[in-house]
């Protein structure tokens, strides 16, 4: 960080994961999990963003700080060629309940279905172990980045209810059978979809509520113009087959994957934040 100041230092958040091609060479030294993403159905992957040897990840409540801090980063690193970038945002930023959640530009509120921000509870999905792992990568996380393009104008042609349905929440996170957001609905009691259609984001996102799916998600919403919008996805897990690509696989056939299109994105290894990965996700 030589060159940054100090203060600027402490406005955004910096992290770095490395990707699988940064192992080339070193593979004894490559965490056990770490390949390149893979296309998925549905995708439509563009090269020009998607993988990299490096994931220079910033965040701040500044977007000015951003782009400085970006700048300054690509000149103390003149070895260093940028691949690819993208800006996001997150509109009603905000903790609640002890989830961090944040608006997308789709309407919904997001973050809800995080699990709990208690450390046990973050570290148990999140923090890779020490066993079977090189030694360095020893609470480290696997970091899945989707540039998911959505296709907004067909989305807001369906009414709100349509757009619940296909969602399995109400905008604001209540359940569609009537329970709080924060509270557990009960999946079993409705088998056949009638309250929560069983081709639903949530319903096949997460279909046993008492195992939630081990990550966290912590996405930031994208406008580039022209129409090209949506999410970019983010999420942090132990473990990539259990924690995202088991998710993804079972989102396949969901109802939203007519307004969805991948478009980018790849997998990332982060060593370990300084100050724990609690903290990581309660910053703004
Ligand atoms: C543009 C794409 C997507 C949109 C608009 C979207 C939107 C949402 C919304 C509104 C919720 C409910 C609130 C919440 O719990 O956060 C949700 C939940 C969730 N989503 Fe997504 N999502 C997208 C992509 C994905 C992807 C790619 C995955 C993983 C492969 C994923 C995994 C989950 C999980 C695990 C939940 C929690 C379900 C629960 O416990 O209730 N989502 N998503």
């Amino acid at each position: 960080m030589k060159g940054v100041g100090r203060a600027r230092v402490e406005r955004v958040g910096v992290s770095v994961g490395l990707g699988s091609s940064f192992f080339s060479g070193v593979h004894a030294l490559r965490p056990r999990h770490l390949k390149s993403m893979p296309s998925f159905l549905g995708d439509l992957l563009d090269e020009s963003q998607t993988h990299g040897d490096a994931l220079v990840y910033l965040e701040s409540d500044s977007a000015a700080d951003l782009g400085d801090a970006a700048r300054r980063l690509l000149s103390v690193m003149p070895a260093w060629r940028q691949r690819w970038s993208i800006g996001g945002f997150r509109k009603e930023n905000r903790a609640q309940g002890g989830k961090w959640l944040a608006r997308n530009p789709f309407h919904f509120t997001e973050g809800f279905g995080n699990p709990d921000t208690e450390r046990e509870v973050v570290d148990r999905a999140v923090v890779v172990p020490g066993q079977g792992e090189p030694a360095w990568a020893e609470g480290g996380s696997y970091q899945v980045i989707r540039i998911v393009r959505f296709a907004t104008d067909l989305w807001d042609r369906d009414s709100v209810d349509e757009q619940e349905r296909i969602i399995g929440r109400r905008r604001e996170g209540r359940w569609l059978d009537g329970t709080p957001g924060e509270e557990q609905p009960n999946f079993a009691a409705d088998p056949h979809g009638k309250a929560t259609p069983l081709d639903s984001h949530v319903r096949l996102a997460a279909p046993d509520r008492r195992n939630p799916p081990p990550m966290v998600r912590r996405s930031y919403s994208y406008d580039r113009g022209d129409g090209d919008s949506g999410l970019i996805f983010s999420c942090f897990q132990r473990d990539l087959v259990q924690g995202f690509e088991t998710v993804q696989h079972r989102l396949e056939g969901e109802s939203l994957s007519k307004y969805v299109l991948t478009t980018g994105g790849g997998y990332f290894f982060v060593p370990p934040p300084g100050d724990g990965w609690t903290e990581a996700f309660v910053r703004p």
